[in-house]
């Protein structure tokens, strides 16, 4: 196959390129459109440091080829807020201390974001087994769920 020209949104900025085949998901974020917040740690589909959302689902951008996001909307961690103006999951990682070296920390937030738009996460249990498919080698989880439940609260309030 030769290279191919697609057309996809991302974080609300459309954008057409050329890609090779080949490309990942992954490296097109980051290598083609310079957007490294997403993060490729195992590069097979086991950390989830990966993640982001493809027309609104969590998905391991190491397991995508870019060709078959034509017409796809997608959303990374970029889109969430910036050093000065972070988002309230953002804000909850930050006052609940829910990463150290941070390097899972881009995939936690878009899976919680994905979490917190479609379920109601009621118990820890359920945050718990929503966040199942992201690794982190440094905290223990506790602080991650910590967080997001903080998120959910702040979601719930009136
Ligand atoms: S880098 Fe994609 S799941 Fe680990
Ligand atoms: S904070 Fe280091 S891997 Fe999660």
């Amino acid at each position: 196959m030769t290279a191919r020209a697609i057309k996809l949104t991302v974080n609300g900025t459309a954008y057409e390129r050329t890609v090779e085949p080949r490309l990942l998901l992954a490296d097109f974020l980051r290598g083609t459109l310079g957007l490294t917040g997403t993060h490729v740690g195992c590069e097979h589909g086991v950390c989830g440091a990966c993640t982001v959302l493809v027309d609104g689902d969590s998905m391991r951008s190491c397991l995508l080829f870019a060709l078959q996001l034509d017409g796809a909307s997608i959303e990374t961690v970029e889109s969430l807020g910036t050093l000065n103006n972070l988002n309230p999951l953002q804000e909850a990682f930050r006052e609940h201390h829910a990463l150290q070296c941070g390097f899972c920390t881009p995939g936690m937030l878009m899976t919680a974001t994905d979490l917190l738009r479609k379920y109601p996460l009621a118990t820890d249990e359920q945050i718990r087994e929503g966040l199942s498919g992201n690794l982190c080698r440094c905290t223990g989880y506790e602080n991650i769920v910590k967080a997001v439940r903080a998120a959910v609260t702040a979601r719930n309030a009136p």
